[in-house]
């Protein structure tokens, strides 16, 4: 473990040999309920199945975050780390095989406006957490607020949710556009969502990139199609999650084929990936 003061938490956090392995990946979208925590806890939980130590950060202060979609049990959350009254490691609550998620803070804080003992705080906990890490998913809010955008711009790979609705499409695109035009992001990993068919898939990616390429000088990719599933509506009424309660349904397969691909992404050299660059990022 390390101990970092306030003073030199920079330098404590360079020392993290774990960290600097782990993979940052946001998840966003712009609209609400395009299905970005299915998205987040389904692909965490299928990063598990084949032995990766995941770490959800539950960004998302909806109705339906992280803990309620899994049925678990949170009693502290961000807050109380930020303010010194627990440490990261405490908050952490244990889902299905074994991912550990960061319970979401509650409404009155902000990360983005955080004061600067509460950025120390912050930065330390983070650096003196145990819990090893090789994937870190973050579990955006919808819309485009302060904390959406900070978030997306202090990860790794930024994966887009979409699906085939008008206002989705605009609504990615607009957070596309700041992300790139505010916070110099150039590379997006879309994930078009809820498709009747592969070839939707394709073509609500098209939809979008027709945009962006017109407009922007960004990269998109179409990482995943995930088919609209009855049964992931079933596994969230029972408060589970697709991948563990309905594995070879077809979202299932396609969550662990996503999965799959994060997965043989490289791991971060530099700093310009891992978690110390996140945090870093996000506190600046
Ligand atoms: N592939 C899918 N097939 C069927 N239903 C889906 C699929 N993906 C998500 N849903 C459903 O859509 C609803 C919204 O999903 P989810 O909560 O994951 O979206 P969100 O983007 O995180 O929403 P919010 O913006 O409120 O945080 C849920 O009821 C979920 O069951
Ligand atoms: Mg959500």
């Amino acid at each position: 473990m390390i101990k970092a003061s306030s003073s030199d938490q920079a330098s404590g956090l360079r020392n993290m040999s774990l960290a600097n392995k782990t993979k940052v990946i946001a998840v966003t979208g712009g609209k609400g309920g395009v299905g970005k925590t299915s998205v987040s806890l389904n692909t965490a939980i299928a990063l598990a199945q084949i032995g990766q130590k995941v770490l959800v950060l539950d960004a998302d202060l909806g109705l339906a975050n992280c803990d309620v979609m899994l049925g678990l049990r949170v009693e502290k959350n961000l807050s109380h780390v930020i303010s010194g009254e627990a440490e990261l490691d405490d908050i952490l609550v244990e889902g299905p095989y074994g991912i550990k998620i960061v319970p979401a803070t509650s409404g009155t804080v902000d990360m983005v406006d955080l004061s600067p003992t509460q950025h120390a705080g912050l930065i330390r906990a983070f650096s003196e957490m145990r819990t090893p890490v090789d994937i870190f998913i973050v579990d955006t809010a919808a819309g485009i607020s302060d904390m959406v955008l900070s978030f997306s711009r202090a990860s790794q790979e930024l994966l887009v949710v979409v699906c085939d609705e008008p206002t989705s499409i605009t609504d990615a695109y607009a957070l596309i556009k700041i992300l790139n035009r505010d916070h110099g992001v150039n590379r997006f990993k879309v994930v078009a969502n809820m498709v009747r068919s592969m070839k939707e898939g394709q073509d609500l990616y098209k939809k979008l990139s027709l945009v962006t390429d017109r407009f922007l000088d960004v990269t998109l990719e179409l990482t995943a199609i995930i088919p609209f599933d009855d049964n992931l509506r079933k596994a969230v009424r029972r408060q589970r999650a697709i991948v563990d309660a309905f594995p070879r349904s077809p979202s299932s397969v396609a969550f662990k084929t996503l999965a799959a691909k994060i997965n043989n992404w490289p791991t971060p050299t530099n700093a310009t990936g891992n978690l110390e660059f996140f945090l870093e990022q996000l506190v600046n």
